[in-house]
């Protein structure tokens, strides 16, 4: 059975130029429930524990140096089939290929500066909930 909870950030490109309000809408509209979110300023350990996967890609340093560039919103969303959804309703990680009507078509800059983040799997999804929210928090 597939999980029911994924973890977003609305990212400092996206907080930055005031979309956040427009995203959440977005996000809400399409039937995530939110269950927890906050404002956070990573630091360079923060951000670069958050994509630790991605530490030997050659992007990894641009990476951390634009999530700790300003304020980030991690939430943790609800729905069925979160995970999937939620990457169908955010599009490709390159707005250019991104389909029309999805977040980063709509909101994003470039592949990096790319407006949201999503969980890739269940396993990931829990993981990245418990990096920014507790237990008591996330059910
Ligand atoms: P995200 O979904 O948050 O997961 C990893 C992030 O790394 C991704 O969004 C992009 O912001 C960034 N990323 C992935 N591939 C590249 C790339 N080729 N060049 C720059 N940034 C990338």
């Amino acid at each position: 059975m597939n999980g029911n909870i994924t973890l977003t950030i609305i990212k400092p490109d996206a907080t930055g130029k005031g979309l956040a309000g427009k995203i959440i809408d977005h996000i809400l509209q399409a039937g995530f429930r939110i269950k927890a979110m906050k404002m956070v300023y990573m630091d360079e350990r923060t951000a670069g524990g958050f994509y630790a996967v991605h530490r030997e890609r050659p992007f990894f340093q641009d990476l951390v140096k634009f999530m700790t560039s300003g304020p980030c919103i991690p939430m943790v969303l609800e729905k069925d089939d979160a995970v999937a959804d939620f990457r169908k309703l955010i599009g490709a990680t390159n707005p250019a290929q991104a389909e029309e009507g999805t977040i980063r078509k709509l909101y994003a800059e470039s592949i990096e500066r790319n407006a949201i983040h999503g969980s890739d799997s269940d396993e990931n999804a829990l993981r990245e909930a418990h990096y920014f929210f507790s237990d008591m928090e996330i059910f």
